[in-house]
């Protein structure tokens, strides 16, 4: 069969989703089903709109349906923690879950992911991963030309996609850490927890007065129309940043990337981030090699009309 038709939907399909709360915008069931298509797994992926307060009825429904794995994404990234069976050192690092991998017992009586399972017995178990914290310094490097190491950064955002780039930013050893967040309390004990964990980085809650190689959005302010920018414009000028990046890839250019292009600034949109999470979690469930660049077209033909 031509790997780039989808196998037909049958009573053998299985299923992978994405869960989040708006969802319409999502480009993942376009990167995924263009890769399941092309490794010619009989699966599909889909999105789901779910609610904050009916995240564990999802996942519970998904477990018992038989779902493969899945993608979760705004609000879900911090909610998912206490709620997963198993966390891989990914998600208790970074603090988030944007991956769940179902798994059952092999003949071996070993956990092993169901979508590499020929048949499912007994219980089924949610692995929680993050793949979102090794995938934004992948493109932050790749699309910006930016090293995080000694850096100045102000990070917008401190929910589930803001924490896993914090920690992460932490660890690749930035010099200054700036985190700003709408609910300051938030910002506040990360910042606590990366000063813990990390005494070499200078962390700080509020806004730099002196210049920053790169602003970094985490917040979900631009994926509306009708958004402004996700921080205050009296207490912080773009022209103070080298580079600006939006995980936000719907639209292409949020109003920050807009502003931040008028400014003079190196922009990149989330599609660099969108692909390489998206990668890692396919082969999370497949156990097989991710074709990132038969996904990174999909995705480019699906923000930007074309590859
Ligand atoms: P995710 O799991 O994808 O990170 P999240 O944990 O809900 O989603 O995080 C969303 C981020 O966008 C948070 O930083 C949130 O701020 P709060 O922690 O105060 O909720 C931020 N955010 C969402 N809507 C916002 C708005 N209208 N103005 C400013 N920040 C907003």
């Amino acid at each position: 069969m031509n790997p780039q038709f989808a196998r037909p939907l049958s009573a053998t399909t299985r299923m992978v989703a994405v869960l989040g709360a708006p969802i319409r915008h999502s480009a993942s069931p376009a990167m995924h089903n263009a890769a399941l298509a092309q490794l010619g797994l009989d699966w599909r992926y889909v999105a789901c709109a779910v609610v904050p307060d009916k995240l564990r009825e999802a996942l519970e429904g998904a477990r018992h349906l038989g779902f493969v794995g899945l993608n979760l994404t705004v609000p879900h990234k911090l909610l998912a923690l206490p709620l997963m069976d198993e966390l891989d050192a990914s998600a208790r690092l970074w603090g988030a879950v944007n991956t769940v991998v179902f798994e059952a017992k092999n003949a071996a009586d070993e956990w092993q992911p169901v979508g590499q399972l020929a048949e499912v017995r007994g219980p089924v178990r949610a692995h929680g991963y993050n793949t979102d914290a090794d995938a934004i310094i992948r493109s932050l490097r790749e699309d910006l030309g930016l090293e995080p190491r000694s850096a100045r950064v102000l990070l917008l955002g401190a929910g589930g996609a803001g924490r896993a780039a914090a920690l992460r930013l932490a660890d690749e050893g930035v010099e200054e850490l700036w985190l700003v967040n709408r609910t300051v309390e938030k910002a506040e004990a990360l910042a606590a927890e990366i000063a813990e964990r990390f005494p070499s980085v200078d962390v700080r809650v509020g806004y730099p007065e002196s210049e920053v190689e790169l602003v970094l959005n985490a917040t979900s302010v631009g994926l509306k129309s009708g958004d402004g920018l996700p921080f205050t414009a009296a207490n912080f000028s773009l022209k103070q940043a080298d580079c600006v990046y939006d995980m936000i890839y719907r639209p292409a250019e949020t109003p920050l990337l807009q502003a931040a292009r008028a400014a003079g600034c190196r922009t990149a949109n989330g599609l660099g981030m969108l692909l390489y999470q998206g990668a890692a979690a396919l082969e999370l469930w497949t156990g097989q090699v991710a074709p990132v660049e038969v996904m990174r077209a999909a995705l480019e033909v699906e923000i930007y009309g074309q590859a």
